[in-house]
């Protein structure tokens, strides 16, 4: 069910929020609201611990430092209940990229993110989240 409402805000405002979303290519403000509201939930869930969320952690690291290929999967391992698949990608002659797909609870995802990212010689790491709304 699709409701209406009416929103009252400053000219200028709306002046700067039409040109951006036209130059994305938004058709109507409607649909640009209701992404910036989906965003919005799936920002703020990301805050709730129990929340459940689906995303995407992904890391670089070298791939001949002694242990750290044995300390990655030993973590993966220990989390394999929030962990649905793992993309590996020898990604230059030193350098591997990893790609995590995870859905399950915040607190969980975001132990194991803290635990990767804290990780010596893991070079940069990133997470996305989303969700179905
Ligand atoms: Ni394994
Ligand atoms: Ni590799």
């Amino acid at each position: 069910m699709i409701k209406r409402f009416g929103v009252s805000i400053e000219k200028d405002l709306l002046e700067v929020f039409d040109k951006i979303i036209e130059e994305k290519g938004y058709n109507s403000r409607s649909e640009a609201i209701r992404d910036i509201i989906r965003d919005y939930i799936v920002r703020e869930k990301w805050n709730i611990k129990k929340e459940k969320v689906v995303g995407s952690i992904s890391l670089v690291y070298e791939h001949d430092v002694y242990g750290l290929a044995d300390k990655l999967t030993d973590i993966q391992h220990h989390y394999h209940d929030v962990i649905i698949s793992t993309l590996h990608v020898h990604f230059d002659e030193k350098n591997c990229l990893e790609v995590i797909l995870v859905r399950g609870k915040v607190e969980k995802i975001k132990k194991l993110y803290d635990e990767l990212s804290s990780l010596k010689w893991v070079r940069h790491t990133n997470i996305s989240i989303t969700d179905i709304i």
